[in-house]
């Protein structure tokens, strides 16, 4: 199995990455090179984090090059507009001890600030300048999205949502589907919270000897979406990716959606409330 995607921007990315949300910078920089080291090549990251220098220690201290890994980081809603994106990219390639970012993605729409289009633009001149390879979004409903496409003509390469088992995020997949844009999952594991347990992913999981989260990751994959499951926990982290040696039959696969939909563990952007 293909372990990468072609993004309509033509550049080839990792179907599967670490997450390192809430986990402080030396957590960070070691999870960082456990994952590396055992075969990751994508980090996601963001500003907000807190925790870029301690990706970029960890890119450096890892001994894989760094053309080799796919490095994703954001800019947060209070840098957005076009020189406040500009600034706030220098500082997250400054943190993160790079030159160039892989992908650079919008954190969250912030409809009501209205500013998002021209974050947009700063992000897509980024892109024109080489000191980012791809821009995409986070959080985004496709009536931003839309915007976006509407007034720059640029669509993303990828929109990074919240997505599991317990929420499948069937509209918005069926219009990255339409544009061609890669869906990426925050908390693919449903933040570890119930889903592990759940007894169809039990079931599942024992009919291949895998672990709950191994087949949670293939549900994933199989539906075309980038999981970006985080742990700082050495073991788990080389059990997250060892996901591309097996297959859900259609069955399976339906045992796990059926789990439900609409649970949510972090916000929801279609409120239209704004997060800070
Ligand atoms: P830890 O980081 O302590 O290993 P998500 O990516 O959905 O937000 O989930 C992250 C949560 O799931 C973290 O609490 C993480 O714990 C836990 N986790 C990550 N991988 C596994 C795994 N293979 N088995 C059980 N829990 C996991």
């Amino acid at each position: 199995a293909s372990t990468t995607v072609a993004l309509n921007d033509g550049v080839e990315t990792p179907r599967l990455g670490l997450g390192v949300f809430q986990v402080g910078p030396d957590e960070a920089a070691a999870a960082v090179r456990t994952a590396l080291q055992a075969g990751y090549r994508m980090v996601d990251t963001a500003s907000v984090y807190g925790n870029e220098k301690g990706v970029g220690r960890g890119i450096a201290e890892s001994g894989v090059a760094r053309e080799d890994v796919v490095v994703v980081t954001k800019v947060w809603n209070d840098d957005q507009g076009y020189d406040a994106t500009l600034r706030a990219f220098d500082a997250s390639a400054a943190a993160l001890g790079l030159d160039y970012v892989d992908q650079y993605l919008i954190h969250w729409p912030r409809p009501r600030l209205g500013l998002y289009p021209q974050t947009w633009r700063a992000l897509c001149r980024l892109r024109d300048e080489g000191r980012v390879r791809s821009i995409g979004v986070s959080n985004f409903e496709p009536e931003h999205i839309e915007r976006l496409i509407a007034e720059t003509g640029v669509a993303p390469a990828v929109n990074q949502v919240e997505l599991h088992p317990g929420l499948h995020q069937g509209r918005i997949r069926a219009f990255h589907a339409d544009h061609g844009i890669v869906t990426q999952a925050w908390s693919p594991l449903g933040r570890g919270q119930g889903f592990l347990s759940h007894r169809a992913v039990a079931a599942v999981a024992e009919a291949h000897g895998r672990t709950p989260a191994q087949v949670v990751l293939r549900w994933h994959l199989q539906l075309g979406v980038v999981p970006l499951p985080k742990s700082v926990t050495p073991e788990r982290i080389r059990g997250n990716l060892d996901v591309f040696g097996f297959e859900l039959d259609a069955a399976e696969m339906d045992l796990l959606t059926d789990i439900g939909d609409g649970y949510r563990v972090g916000p929801d952007p279609s409120l239209l409330f704004d997060v800070s």
